[in-house]
């Protein structure tokens, strides 16, 4: 049997690792996107070993999606050009990157096995193999959320001994399955945090999944047992997590979507008096426990109540911020705490249209764009990783039991079965595929007329003494930019709309 396990996995593997594949861009309605079938998916090429005055350098644009690699020298012919870029010899005490990724909703996962075998294999080795985008960090739903096909808990019928707790048809059908595959092309790197929306209707004040319900006061223990029964089931099933956070969107969730409520008050005690001491004092007492979870309206009442009680840091390794309603210009906002790290743990296009149907905008670039520069101003703002919400949608940005729609890296269309990855998903590739885990920041200058011309850079040192620089133009003009390093200098190149990482050796 064990031979046989192998066997397959290795006809899969020579499947995919054929050399690079180019992207198969096809236009679309808003743009244009890479299309991948049963026999063919673009892959990204491979990271080279380079002299020490050469660079490698990916570019993605509007005009030419997918990734694109070439080579060039450090000629020390730079032309004259006001757009500059310096990148620092050696600094290294910058932020960390964690990493980047997903998220397995029970919505995502369906839609995936929606697929052909072959088609699903190339889908996760776009995410997460050696010739996709790597993605590292991922989050899994606990129970349904909004991207799920119906609304459940695995307790359902009222019992206050968790007796008839029981995994459903989405964790053995769709997401565990999914996550096994997923986690054996990726390797060791692969992490995973949990976050639920809702309890058992059972234990709320308002019965039902959505509304205005918060915890029952008798009910506060039980649903901090709630998460060791499922954390236990999942790990019998073969699959441990990383991290957790205490509960999605506790102080922000409207009442017309699936939720749990919280006050910042109740929300801390909950932790400190259940739901810490639950975690650390049991098998999954290393996770990552991170907090929020919420968007940075939030952080200055999350700061005052929660993060000035001392006693929160035995149960807070990190906080985890959502992207919607961002007033990037609050840098006050930004006061982190040194020794908590700091996660983005949901994005997704386009949240305002969220309620209407057909959220998905094929080929759209600009949402790409959003991408970048929120991922951009992050990163410069103490964040340690970013994770979008689903990696993958249907060609109506669903389904859902709430008859809600985003957009998503990729679209699948079962009935052609195939998919398209958007400029999303390219966007995101090179964050995840190239700043690769334990890459430290570093102190870059640029020049005035580099952000005049909307232009946007950042520059990490990569454990393997790679430095990687990204530059994305965001003007409607290719433009020239003179990247200063440490004894050289060239001027490159860069198409309209793009998106470009530069890889030489430090
Ligand atoms: C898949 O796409 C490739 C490249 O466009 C094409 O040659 C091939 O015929 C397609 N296969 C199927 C099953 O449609
Ligand atoms: C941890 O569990 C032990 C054994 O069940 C119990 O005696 C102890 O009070 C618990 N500690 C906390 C902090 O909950
Ligand atoms: C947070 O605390 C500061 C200082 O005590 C206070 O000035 C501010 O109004 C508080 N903000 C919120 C949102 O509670
Ligand atoms: C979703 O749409 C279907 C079909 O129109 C409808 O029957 C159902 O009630 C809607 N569900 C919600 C939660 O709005
Ligand atoms: C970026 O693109 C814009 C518009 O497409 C163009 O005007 C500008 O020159 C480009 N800049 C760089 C550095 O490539």
């Amino acid at each position: 049997m064990k031979n046989l396990v192998s066997a397959f996995i290795f006809v899969v593997c020579v499947k995919t690792i054929s050399g690079d594949s180019p992207c198969v861009s096809r236009d679309v309605e808003y743009g244009r996107v890479c299309v991948c079938n049963s026999t063919y998916c673009d892959t990204v090429p491979q990271v080279l070993n380079l002299a020490s005055t050469e660079y490698q350098l990916y570019s993605t644009s509007a005009e030419n999606i997918g990734f694109h690699a070439s080579t060039g020298k450090f000629s020390g012919n730079a032309r004259s050009t006001s757009l500059s870029v310096t990148v620092p010899e050696i600094n290294k005490n910058g932020e960390v990157i964690m990493g980047f990724g997903g998220a397995f909703t029970d919505t995502t996962s369906y839609d995936i096995l929606s697929l052909s075998a072959d088609l699903q294999e190339f889908l996760l080795q776009s995410f997460f193999g050696k010739d996709g985008i790597e993605y590292t960090i991922n989050r899994v739903t606990m129970g349904a959320s909004d991207f799920s096909l119906r609304a459940y808990s695995h307790c359902d019928t009222k019992d206050e001994t968790l007796g008839k707790f029981a995994l459903q048809d989405e964790d053995l059908k769709y997401k565990i399955p999914l996550i096994k595959k997923a986690q054996a092309i990726r390797g060791e790197e692969f992490k995973l945090f949990l976050s639920s929306w809702s309890s058992p209707v059972w234990m709320k004040t308002v019965e039902d999944f959505r509304g205005t319900g918060v915890l029952k006061d008798e009910y506060q223990a039980l649903w901090a047992e709630y998460y060791i029964k499922f954390l236990t089931a999942y790990r019998e099933q073969g699959v441990e997590f990383w991290g957790i956070t205490p509960q999605n969107e506790p102080y922000s969730s409207p009442d017309w979507n699936i939720n749990l409520l919280f006050t910042y008050e109740s929300l801390r005690d909950w932790i400190l008096e259940h739901f810490g001491p639950a975690i650390r004092n049991s098998s999954f007492k290393d996770l990552k426990i991170m907090l929020l979870d919420d968007t940075t309206i939030h952080l200055t009442s999350f700061q005052n109540t929660t993060l000035s009680r001392k006693e929160i840091y035995d149960y807070a390794d990190g906080i985890a911020i959502h992207w919607y309603q961002n007033d990037k210009n609050q840098e006050s906002w930004f006061n982190f705490p040194e020794n908590l790290f700091v996660l983005g743990t949901e994005a997704c296009q386009n949240v305002n249209g969220y309620l209407s149907n057909m959220m998905v905008r094929l080929g759209d670039w600009s949402r790409g764009v959003d991408y970048v520069n929120d991922i951009l101003y992050d990163l410069n703002h103490h964040f340690n990783g970013w994770i979008e919400w689903n990696f993958a949608l249907s060609n109506v940005g669903g389904p859902s039991w709430m008859n809600v729609s985003l957009d998503a890296p990729v679209i699948i269309s079962e009935a052609r079965d195939e998919f398209y990855k958007e400029p999303m998903f390219y966007v995101l590739g090179h964050f995840s595929k190239f700043l690769v885990p334990d890459s430290v920041k570093l102190d870059i200058t640029t020049s005035d007329a580099l952000s005049a011309a909307n232009v946007k850079a950042a520059a990490f040192l990569r454990p393997d003494d790679k430095v990687a620089v990204i530059i994305s133009n965001q003007s409607n003009n290719p433009v020239t930019v003179q990247i200063n390093i440490a004894g050289a200098v060239e001027s490159i190149d860069f198409e309209a709309n793009s998106l470009n990482t530069l890889l030489y050796n430090q």
